[in-house]
């Protein structure tokens, strides 16, 4: 059982998938499927650590495996499934609930974030959320996990509960034939990209976020292309023209958001984009921005609208990905169980 390089990584199925989600983590993951190993997840237990509708959380799910194949993930490359079809998510969080200390998790600003002033009333899922992602990841023992900036504390503590692990069960870890004592890898996120962290359309200090009461405020992988167009056109500016060069940005974070986005969707460096379109008012720039964020993104949407048309055939890709994913995570599982000191037969 020596550690391989694999890459893991997941979204939540709450609500569409926009922007940010495709190029701050997305366009890394297909990327690495032509190098790695890889499993990519519906986190749909994630998800329920804030109320979901049954039935919109159950359509949620087959509407981001739908968004991943069309975007590009392959699954008969890749292990495309949803965590809760694998038991070994949950099991190893419990065990990792124990290994965390509350100290680390009352560190997270994700929860604090979300959690928002009614701190009492947020669920317990919540707060413990950072402990199942590590499980989520150490449950493959995967080395890689490609993700936006936000999730970089996260990652942190994943690593933090691998290595504690690792020193908590040292001798039992030698024990089980793991001569070094390792064994939990580290993993190691993958943030590169001009787009780690896409803004919101509406104000350049907020992230692009799925949870943003204004629908304006990002580009949604299923809209169509009259709305990106018209999204764009209402994009948050400053009456400057465009600059031309990257120290033009300072204190103009709208600017730099729609540059970046349009560097990332179309694969040039930010510099030969500020060199094509440096001085030049926005409107003009917003033409060309919309015209390739509607070939790329719309192209994407219609695919996964038509994949949405056939859910049995979705179902079917989840229900093949998780039976690979079981395969790899059980035997991973039986041997944590033994290091911890349970019976099993
Ligand atoms: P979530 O929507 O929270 O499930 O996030 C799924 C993935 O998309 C994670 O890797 C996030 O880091 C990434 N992500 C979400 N929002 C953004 C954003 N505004 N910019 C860049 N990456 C993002
Ligand atoms: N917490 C991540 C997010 O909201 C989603 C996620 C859950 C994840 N488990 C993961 C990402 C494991 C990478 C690896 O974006």
């Amino acid at each position: 059982m020596q550690i391989q390089p694999r890459v893991f990584s997941g979204m939540q199925p709450t609500g569409s998938l926009h922007l940010g989600n495709y190029l701050g983590a997305m366009v890394n993951w297909i990327e690495m499927q032509k190098t790695h190993d890889c499993i990519y997840c519906v986190v749909d237990l994630h998800a329920i650590t804030v109320w979901q509708d049954p039935v919109e959380l159950k359509s949620a799910i087959r509407q981001v495996t739908a968004t991943y194949i069309a975007a590009g993930l392959d699954p008969k490359k890749s292990i495309l499934f949803n965590q809760s079809q694998v038991s070994a998510h949950a099991e190893l969080a419990w065990v990792f609930n124990c290994v965390a200390r509350l100290g680390w998790l009352n560190r997270m600003t994700q929860f604090k974030e979300k959690a928002g002033k009614d701190r009492e009333q947020a669920s317990v899922g919540l707060y413990a959320y950072p402990n199942l992602m590590a499980a989520d990841i150490l449950a493959y023992r995967a080395t890689h996990v490609p993700v936006g900036e936000d999730q970089k504390q996260h990652l942190e503590l994943a690593r933090d509960i691998a290595q504690k692990f690792n020193n908590d069960f040292g001798k039992e870890i030698v024990e089980h034939g793991f001569a070094d004592g390792i064994f939990f890898p580290q993993p190691e996120p993958v943030i590169t990209g001009p787009a780690t962290r896409v803004m919101s359309l509406r104000d350049g200090s907020k992230k692009m976020s799925k949870s943003d009461p204004s629908d304006l405020s990002r580009i949604n992988i299923m809209d169509d292309a009259d709305t990106i167009a018209k999204k764009i056109q209402k994009a948050k500016t400053d009456p400057e023209p465009l600059p031309a060069d990257k120290d033009g940005f300072a204190g103009r974070p709208e600017a730099e958001n729609l540059v970046g986005i349009y560097a990332a969707l179309t694969g040039e460096p930010v510099e030969k984009v500020l060199g094509d379109y440096g001085g030049q008012q926005f409107s003009a720039f917003k033409k060309a921005l919309a015209e390739v964020a509607t070939e790329k993104v719309g192209r994407i949407g219609d695919e996964a609208k038509r994949l949405m048309d056939d859910p049995a055939e979705i179902d079917r890709v989840l229900a093949d990905g998780s039976a690979r994913a079981r395969v790899i995570a059980a035997p991973i599982m039986d041997k944590v169980k033994d290091i911890v000191g349970f019976v099993r037969s």
